[in-house]
């Protein structure tokens, strides 16, 4: 996908994401219709939170195949992002020391960590089954999704 395509679409995901989750108090519902509108934009492989309770990360709505329900701190890219809270970009996740292979599927992977006065409090997760599927575009716009979320819903 050329980047001026993949950028609109993500403009139009942004846009959607905004629409759908207007007045709506509920958390999970709203990460649950997130998951859906990444998912369904651009199909990839899994999209979906992980959020931080009693110390842990603990799988919360998304998209795609089962998944492992619990991450600790540090572990994998997603406790590798909550625990630096910074986006991990992963080009190939068979060589990311210590990834945790919820699916065999799964090739590539970003990771954006989303938090709320300086405290990680969810992930958001996108996995290809792709090697090199993600680039910096795709980082910059799920971060903007993080910030909403964090602005907007937390
Ligand atoms: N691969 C992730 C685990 C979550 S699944 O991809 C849905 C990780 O290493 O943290």
């Amino acid at each position: 996908m050329k980047n001026q395509e993949k950028a609109d679409k993500y403009e139009s995901v942004l846009l959607q994401i905004k629409g759908v989750t207007d007045g709506e108090p509920n958390l999970v519902a709203n990460l649950a219709n997130i998951s859906a509108i990444i998912y369904d934009a651009f199909k990839f492989w899994w999209v979906g939170f992980y959020v931080v309770e009693n110390n842990e990360l603990v799988l919360a709505p998304f998209q795609g195949p089962v998944a492992c329900t619990r991450i600790q701190k540090g572990r994998g890219v997603c406790g590798t992002a909550w625990k630096e809270n910074k986006t991990q970009l992963v080009e190939d996740v068979h060589a990311f020391p210590g990834h945790i292979a919820c699916s065999a599927a799964s090739q590539s992977e970003v990771v954006v960590p989303i938090s709320k006065n300086g405290e990680v409090k969810m992930v958001l997760d996108v996995d290809s089954e792709h090697l090199n599927h993600f680039d910096a575009t795709d980082a910059n716009y799920m971060e903007q999704i993080g910030a909403f979320i964090s602005e907007n819903l937390l």
